[in-house]
């Protein structure tokens, strides 16, 4: 195994500037000492001078069990960033201007030239209070006493903002830094685990929060919610200097972000082309008046109850079907639960979704059937939901909607293939044909890219593309697409790609395209455009030692050997060459002889190889499948032996969890499945926007695959299909984790939210509010789809709260022992019944409908040759129907159809009949 250590990585230590050997004066005060405070949640130190954060232990005996030595406060790294502008939680931004005028605002930052702030006298449920006017300048218009404070036995953070001027005031910004322990700079693996947290925002108005998570995935999270009329308006990236430890905005340390009440004086300047998550507003205060804002912290119980600490706090709790992603073919549901009622619904743009309350929700929970009217045209949209409660809480719900949902992937394959597809018989890199990188942005090839791997198909960001395209002829095969990927394959993938001869053969080369000048006479790099400095050269683009890039080669066999076993017409190979093809790329990998790095960490998409291990067995191609599933076994055993088995190339990465699940859960290691999952668990939130619903936390890889380079919280980047995979399938061992289901299908639906109106998948959507857009470049989509594609289907529950709904489908008639669906998710090929812990899976045909009857324990379902709204797909000639039990309940057996069909390759032959079948299954 390789060492899994948090220190600067050499591979990619160009992504730390040098250290700079310049002192710096320490302006936070720490040498005058800190100041403790107790509250019944947590141990609290402040730094003496400043009033700002120092500690914050939790106590309880959740927190024990790390030996006491959390801290969700970046306590040991307090010296590194004790200098002007490094933010500490208990500062405050704002912008300020005379009300009326139309001049520039004055910027407030008590973090800008830090001066020991004036403490005021403490009394009642304030446990600590400074002016802080001797760290803001004179000019700065507000006067601002800040107070921690105990209320309700909650800790608080509160800014008494007063107006001393003898005109009114106009706050056109006010922001709180966010400043917890998400620095895994200079930590061991074990010490970023077992200290560290993530930060992620809810940014919903007055219903919004942040959560803290540590990064074990079983300490109790953080919430902080609003206190004193604060709303949560927006989420704004903090610039730092990056010049020094713990360095900044770098792989191990992303940078903090604020929580903004009000925005207008971004909104009108910096962010003035950019439409807003949220209306942006500024607020007067007259001479002499004082107005209250604040944040309150509270220490939940688990990830899971996330919900019950909020309500606790007397903030709304909300319940998706099937998120906040929606299909505009597909019917969704938002419960909420609140002690004040709903008084009023408004949608931004008007009418782009219709909210029509329901009677479906039970125990305090509203029920609202959501729709796309079929007048929205302009789609894929972002909609802004807002719910006023007749408290006057204002509460934001962020949707994105899309096309319906398998005209989304006809739209992806069609842009691939057309638009993306490249031909150049001189191309000197021999990329052609391909499905190639691609600039949205001036709508043109990236043939060319300082980084060697985007042009160079392979890597992520280079294979994204014809990765995507292989898994949508798996999705949704099309007779033209499958020809040229076939055509991909035949010469350019194997051969050019991947060697088809010689002592490597089936090694896969890091990139075709390199920098090299007298390799490549008369070839344009376009020198103008790209620095190519540090570009690779031939002999670097071309080492076959990087263990990710071999995932994507199978995943793109794989694709082809079920399109070849199910639709056999649309081929020139047979399906044993396909198979054989991905089996032999793994075995090249896994093969300690070929020297291939990274081969024994957890690879992002490596659930395909369960997925071919799994088609070995069911060909009956033993020989094959014990060579892989060995193979396998030797990688599980070393994780087997380790407490943080997730290593990459980063220091700390989200790309491990996923292969380490998928082998931990298939040899039975109970210790390291869970592990995994509680790693995901920690950085992978559930949240009412659509933008973090399932978003698995990835802050770097616009570096590596984007047009925008920078460190930032990525939307949707790969992350979020692949870390679903895991999810989604510990939801179907455990079919009641309501919260599994939830965080699994937004990220599943992630990957849908990047496809364009054209068909055009960005790699990402950046989340900093002065962008809010995808990505230029197609980057590293592809592995997002990958995760999509191996995990959509359409999710049957019948939950406590909400009776029976589907996520990806429509529940069209019910009783409370049957129910009629729907099936609307974009491949239509699995449903999953949660009350039966039942899987039913189509390798060819596309699922129209289910009943199911709990009380007979049944379930039919209507299979077609095709899914309606897919354009152009190809008509299966038979349905393919696998049965899986996934979970056992009581009272349930396994499920066998109620006629008597062909078994071939553990599948059951459905023939249709006037272009569709019907089967009916019953339980054992
Ligand atoms: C907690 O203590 C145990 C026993 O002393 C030790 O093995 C473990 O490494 C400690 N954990 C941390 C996070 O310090
Ligand atoms: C304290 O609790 C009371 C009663 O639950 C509630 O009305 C009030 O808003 C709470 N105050 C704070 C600051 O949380
Ligand atoms: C809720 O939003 C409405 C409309 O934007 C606004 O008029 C109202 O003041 C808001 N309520 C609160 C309590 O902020
Ligand atoms: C094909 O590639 C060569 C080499 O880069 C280039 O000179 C030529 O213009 C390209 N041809 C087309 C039709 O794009
Ligand atoms: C791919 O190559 C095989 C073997 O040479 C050939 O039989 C087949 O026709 C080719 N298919 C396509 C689509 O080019
Ligand atoms: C080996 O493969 C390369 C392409 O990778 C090709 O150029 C060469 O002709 C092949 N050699 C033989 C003997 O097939
Ligand atoms: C796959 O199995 C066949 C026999 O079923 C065998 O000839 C072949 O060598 C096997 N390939 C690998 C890579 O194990």
């Amino acid at each position: 195994m390789l060492p899994k250590l948090a220190f600067l990585s050499l591979v990619f230590s160009h992504l730390y500037p040098t250290v700079l050997s310049q002192s710096r004066t320490p302006t936070l005060g720490i040498a005058d000492g800190l100041i403790s405070l107790d509250t019944p949640s947590f141990s609290v130190q402040l730094v003496k001078d400043s009033q700002t954060l120092a500690s914050l232990k939790p106590k309880g005996s959740a927190a024990q069990t790390n030996n006491g030595t959390f801290d969700f406060a970046p306590f040991d790294q307090l010296a590194n960033r004790q200098f002007n502008g490094n933010y500490q939680l208990g500062d405050i931004t704002f912008r300020a201007r005379i009300a009326g005028s139309s001049g520039a605002f004055i910027n407030g930052d008590t973090s800008a030239a830090r001066r020991p702030v004036t403490a005021v006298t403490a009394s009642g449920s304030t446990l600590a209070a400074a002016n802080l006017s001797a760290t803001l300048p004179a000019t700065s218009l507000l006067n601002i006493v800040r107070r921690w404070t105990l209320q309700n036995q909650t800790l608080g953070l509160e800014f008494d903002v007063s107006n001393h001027q003898t005109q009114a005031v106009e706050i056109g910004s006010i922001g709180f830094p966010i400043v917890f322990n998400t620095i895994f700079t200079g930590r061991t693996s074990t010490d970023t685990n077992f200290n560290c947290s993530l930060i992620d925002p809810y940014i919903g108005a007055d219903a919004g929060f942040v959560q803290v998570m540590p990064l074990l995935g079983t300490l109790p999270p953080l919430i902080i919610t609003p206190l004193s009329k604060s709303p949560f308006e927006a989420w704004r990236f903090l610039p730092e200097s990056t010049a020094n430890t713990p360095f900044y905005q770098s792989q191990t340390f992303e940078g903090y972000y604020e929580w903004q009440t009000h925005t207008l004086a971004w909104a009108q300047n910096e962010w003035k082309n950019v439409t807003p998550w949220n209306v942006p507003t500024s607020e007067v205060l007259q001479p002499g008046q004082t107005r209250t804002f604040g944040l309150q912290f509270h220490l939940g119980t688990t990830i899971r109850d996330i919900d019950t600490t909020l309500a606790n706090a007397g903030q709304p709790t909300t319940f998706g079907v099937p998120g906040y992603i929606l299909a505009a073919d597909q019917m969704g549901k938002l419960f909420i639960n609140y002690s004040s009622p709903v008084q009023a619904l408004s949608v931004s743009p008007t009418n782009a979704l219709t909210l029509t309350r329901n009677t479906e929700g039970k125990n305090g929970f509203t029920g609202f059937t959501v729709t796309v009217p079929s007048s929205e045209q302009a789609l894929p949209a972002r909609v802004r939901v807002t719910i006023t409660y007749a408290d006057g809480k204002n509460q934001t719900v962020h949707y994105f909607v899309i096309k319906p949902a398998t005209q989304t992937i006809s739209d992806l394959g069609n842009f691939l293939l057309q638009n993306q597809w490249f031909v150049n018989s001189t191309d000197p890199f021999h990329r052609s044909p391909s499905i190639i990188s691609y600039d949205r942005d001036v709508n043109a090839f990236v043939t060319n890219d300082d980084r060697a791997w985007i042009p160079g198909l392979s890597d992520e960001a280079g294979a994204g593309s014809w990765l995507a395209a292989g898994m949508k002829q798996f999705a949704q095969p099309n007779a033209a697409e499958v020809t040229k990927f076939e055509q991909f394959i035949n010469q350019t993938l194997w051969g050019s790609v991947q060697l088809s001869n010689g002592t490597s053969v089936f090694g896969v080369r890091k990139s075709v395209y390199f920098y090299q000048p007298a390799l490549v006479p008369g070839y344009n790099y376009d020198t103008a455009d790209y620095n190519f400095g540090g570009s690779w050269n031939q002999n670097a683009s071309f080492l076959l030692n990087r263990a990710y890039d071999y995932v994507h080669v199978t995943a793109a066999y794989w694709a082809m050997y079920r399109v070849a076993r199910n639709y056999p017409a649309l081929v020139t190979r047979p399906w044993q060459w396909y198979i054989n093809q991905a089996l032999q790329t793994v075995l090249f990998v896994t093969n300690s002889r070929n020297g291939v790095g990274f081969a024994d960490d957890g690879l992002m998409g490596e659930t395909v190889w369960r997925f071919l291990l799994d088609d070995l067995q069911r060909e009956g191609l033993t020989t094959n499948a014990t060579a892989l599933q060995s193979a396998m076994q030797a990688r599980e055993r070393n994780w087997s032996g380790e407490r943080f088995p997730f290593g990459s190339e980063m220091a700390w990465d989200s790309t491990g969890q996923e292969g380490v699940y998928m082998w931990a859960q298939f040899f039975n290691d109970t210790a390291t499945r869970v592990n995994a999952l509680n790693s995901i668990l920690a950085y992978q939130p559930t949240i009412p926007h659509w933008g973090w619903n399932g978003n698995a936390r990835r802050y770097w890889d616009n570096l590596y695959g984007g047009k925008l380079r920078r460190i930032e919280r990525q939307i949707h980047h790969y992350g979020s299909g692949l870390n679903a995979l895991p999810l989604i399938s510990e939801f179907e061992s455990n079919p009641t984790d309501w919260y599994l289901l939830r965080t699994g299908y937004g990220g599943l639906s992630g990957p849908l939210s990047n496809i364009d109106t054209g068909g055009f998948a960005a790699a990402s959507f950046h989340s900093w509010p002065d962008t809010l857009k995808f990505d230029g470049y197609s980057g590293d989509y592809g592995p997002n789809f990958v995760g999509h594609t191996l995990n959509a289907r359409t999710i049957i529950i019948n939950h406590p709260n909400f009776g029976w709904q589907a996520f990806g489908g429509m529940v069209s008639s019910s009783t409370t022992t049957s129910a009629t669906i729907q099936i609307q998710d974009s491949l239509r090929r699995r449903i999953f019944i949660a009350p039966f812990g039942l899987l039913l899976s189509l390798d060819a045909g596309a699922f129209s409908s289910a009943v199911v009857d709990t009380q007979a324990k049944t379930v039919s379902v209507t299979i077609l040759p095709a899914a309606p709204g897919a354009v152009n797909a190809a008509k299966a000639p038979q349905g393919r129907l696998v049965v899986t039990k996934t979970a056992s309940v009581a009272g349930i057996g396994n499920f066998t159809p109620m006629t008597s069909l062909n078994v071939d390759a553990g599948a059951f032959v459905v023939p249709f009949q006037s272009g569709a079948a019907t089967v009916s299954l019953a339980s054992a």
